[in-house]
């Protein structure tokens, strides 16, 4: 059995007093859920060393939204894996499509970011997904499973031990249009096949967690696909009533 797994993204938002009073409610509002769904959520950098005190307890994981694949050096503005997990993070988001869009990160670079973070411990949560235009292609699943291969190329099958997928399609980030609980389902089924076709061990024991738009009012049926073993949450994940509801509808 899977254990779910709910993380709050929660982008470029939030201060320290928001910070704190988010966790605190998260903390509260979460107490006594069963261990059949871990509950993590993902500050910018700058709030990780708080979040981090925060979180002591460890029964809220901390991610970190991005990293950079060397471990250390001239890199202006970056950020490496080993600095990370000094301050406790489990977690890592890798290939975000706002990182992939936005900041036009190539597969290379998602690769390596994905090795550089397992090289420390840290797991990335691959984040694949494919724009509306690609959808109405038809083409979501050819396009998810090549940007699983470009990591896996680099990376190997073995690592996905470590590791937990995100599908995320762009069309859905943001937009209050969820993927329906087919359609997310039918790409999650497809990537575990891809999977299992060189491994069906780790392709049964690895997490595939959807995000986009999830809400309290969607989150139950999304998480209950045979396939879908839990959300990442943008918008509603800043609204710590909504987000222990999604959290609890996985448990
Ligand atoms: P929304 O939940 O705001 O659509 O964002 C999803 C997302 O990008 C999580 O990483």
């Amino acid at each position: 059995m899977r254990q779910k797994l709910i993380v709050g993204n929660w982008k470029m938002h939030g201060s320290r007093v928001q910070v704190r009073q988010l966790i605190q409610d998260i903390e509260t509002g979460t107490t006594g859920l069963s261990d059949k769904v871990e509950i993590g959520v993902s500050p910018t950098f700058l709030h990780l060393g708080l979040a981090s005190e925060l979180c002591d307890s460890g029964r809220i994981k901390l991610a970190a939204q991005n990293l950079y694949s060397e471990p250390k050096g001239a890199f202006t503005g970056e950020v490496a894996a080993p600095m990370l997990a000094e301050y406790g993070v489990s977690y890592v988001l890798v290939g975000h499509s706002e990182r992939r869009e936005i900041f036009a990160e190539s597969d290379q670079l998602v690769a390596a970011k994905f090795k550089a973070a397992q090289e420390s411990g840290l797991i990335p949560i691959l984040c694949l997904g494919e724009s509306l235009t690609q959808r109405e292609q038809g083409a979501s699943e050819e396009v998810v499973v090549a940007q699983l291969d470009a990591v896996m190329s680099t990376a190997g099958i073995a690592s996905l031990q470590f590791a937990v997928l995100a599908y995320e399609p762009i069309w859905a980030i943001g937009t209050g249009k969820t993927a329906s609980p087919e359609q997310a389902q039918r790409i999650h089924q497809v990537l575990r096949e891809h999977i299992a076709k060189s491994d069906a061990g780790i392709a049964k024991s690895l997490r595939i967690i959807y995000g986009g738009s999830v809400n309290a009012a969607n989150a139950a049926e999304l998480f209950s696909q045979a396939d879908i073993d839990g959300g990442l949450v943008g918008g509603a994940s800043l609204e710590a009533k909504e987000f222990v509801s999604i959290c609890k509808s996985a448990d």
